[in-house]
């Protein structure tokens, strides 16, 4: 089973950046962990923080994976371009945020990919990804 993960804007200073809300935990160090848990998973990890670079990757994985776990991080509230990019791929999508969106600024409360995804995990940390690797390994 392949599964891609992509991390959009800022959520390369995952463990330095406003660690009370997304964590101590780097996502290198969470992504070691990642593929410890699931040895028979081949995981694809990108991150950027360029909203264009994010629409390219979607499209390169989105016809050969079988799953895309994303979390568009601040794109997800502004990104129609993101959002017609999970619409026009093949490979089922899952939307996952560290913090829990609907809990903060009213902002943060639109989301461009939601209603193209599977589901979405809010406010579970960094466990929300593997909760969505789990989703698609039971599919
Ligand atoms: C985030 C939530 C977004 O609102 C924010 O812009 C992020 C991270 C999350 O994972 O909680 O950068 O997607």
């Amino acid at each position: 089973m392949k599964i891609a993960i992509i991390n959009g804007p800022n959520l390369n200073l995952l463990g330095t950046r406003e660690t009370s809300i997304y964590g101590a935990q780097t996502f290198d160090a969470f992504f070691e962990s990642l593929k410890q848990k699931f040895p028979t998973v081949e995981f694809h990890y990108f991150q950027s923080n360029i909203e264009g670079e994010l629409v390219d990757e979607i499209q390169r994985v989105g016809f050969s994976y079988d799953g895309l776990i994303i979390n568009p991080a601040a794109y997800t509230h502004t990104s129609v371009a993101i959002g017609d990019a999970i619409a026009a791929i093949k490979t089922p999508v899952i939307e996952v945020h560290i913090s829990n969106i609907f809990g903060r600024e009213d902002f943060r409360k639109l989301s461009h990919v939601s209603a193209k995804s599977i589901g979405v995990i809010s406010g579970l940390g960094l466990k929300g990804y593997a909760l969505a690797v789990e989703y698609f390994q039971q599919d």
